[in-house]
């Protein structure tokens, strides 16, 4: 039985952060336009902490500019609202972000629908989405983005495969699914998407040539439900307790890694794989933005 192989997206991302920081150098030194992000935080949620300081980290490692907006849980709808109005507004700023969640009091999709299109560099607005269902260019959401980048600097072949999408979020599930069945590399896959409601999901987990795990549930994808040779891409991110990490926690994924590994031909590491993938993916997204390549 041939080894597995790791889809290493901390390697992936570190090569793809080198590309874009040439990018920028050379644009800083024809006297362009520095690609600007802007990113809007909202309250002191542990992972959104986490998220945004990553996104900022990385816009400076790469030579973009980016501005961090903060605000207590309490502020109310209509002064985020509108200070998504004055982001759109600024020429300056190129992309923006809203860290999601949002407080309860705070429509989250409201928010999303008054981001101009044209700067949703998280690709969650429903001009973005559709536009991304028919395969027309537009602002691809970075997880599900991060994860073609991954198969496709990896060589993984898709054509044909049958690709089990496990939840069916806004966010992954359902984009990854979209994404898996457009007639393009990668993707040309016969997709299942399987949730929480799903009968018969180990059947179809077993009947996969690739599985995407993205269910925010620890450890859900044990070795009895992996075929021989199958491609596994991780997308769990969940916190639980761990005493001897000095944070007091540590990630899971949602696949039994040492146990699925030795069945499989490539599987994602938790953390190391989908993680990075996802920050340089929204970073990628922004030097679109910068260039307009995307939306004039
Ligand atoms: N919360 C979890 N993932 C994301 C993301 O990709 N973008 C934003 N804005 N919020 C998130």
């Amino acid at each position: 039985m041939e080894p597995y192989k790791l889809l290493d997206g901390k390697a992936t991302s570190a090569q793809m952060k080198a590309e874009m920081a040439e990018e920028v150098a050379r644009i800083k030194a024809e006297g362009g336009k520095i690609p600007h992000l802007a990113a809007i935080l909202v309250g002191h949620d542990g992972g959104s902490e986490t998220y945004v300081a990553s996104k900022v980290k990385t816009c400076e490692e790469i030579g973009f500019k980016s501005t961090l907006i903060r605000y207590e849980a309490d502020v109310t709808e209509e002064e985020l609202l509108a200070k998504v109005d004055e982001l759109n507004n600024d020429p300056d700023v190129d992309g923006f972000i809203v860290q999601l969640p949002l407080p309860k009091h705070i429509s989250e999709q409201k928010v999303i629908e008054a981001i101009d299109y044209r700067k949703d560099v998280d690709g969650f607005h429903p001009i973005n989405v559709g536009r991304m269902s028919i395969g027309l260019p537009c602002f691809v959401s970075a997880t599900p983005a991060g994860i073609l980048e991954l198969l496709k600097r990896n060589n993984i072949e898709t054509q044909g495969k049958h690709c089990v999408v496990l939840g069916r979020s806004n966010i992954v599930g359902k984009p990854m699914a979209t994404l898996m069945m457009q007639k393009a590399y990668p993707g040309d896959c016969t997709v299942t998407v399987c949730h929480s409601r799903s009968k018969n999901l180990k059947e179809m987990c077993l009947q996969a040539d690739i599985i995407i795990a993205a269910l925010g549930v620890p450890g859900f994808v044990t070795a009895d439900m992996v075929k021989e040779g199958a491609v596994i891409v991780d997308v769990g991110t969940t916190r639980v307790p761990d005493a001897t990490r000095k944070s007091g926690f540590r990630l899971s994924g949602d696949v039994k890694f040492d146990e699925v590994a030795p069945k499989c031909s490539y599987i994602t590491p938790v953390p190391g794989g989908v993680g990075p993938m996802t920050i340089i993916s929204l970073m990628r997204n922004t030097l679109l933005a910068g260039k307009k390549e995307i939306y004039k």
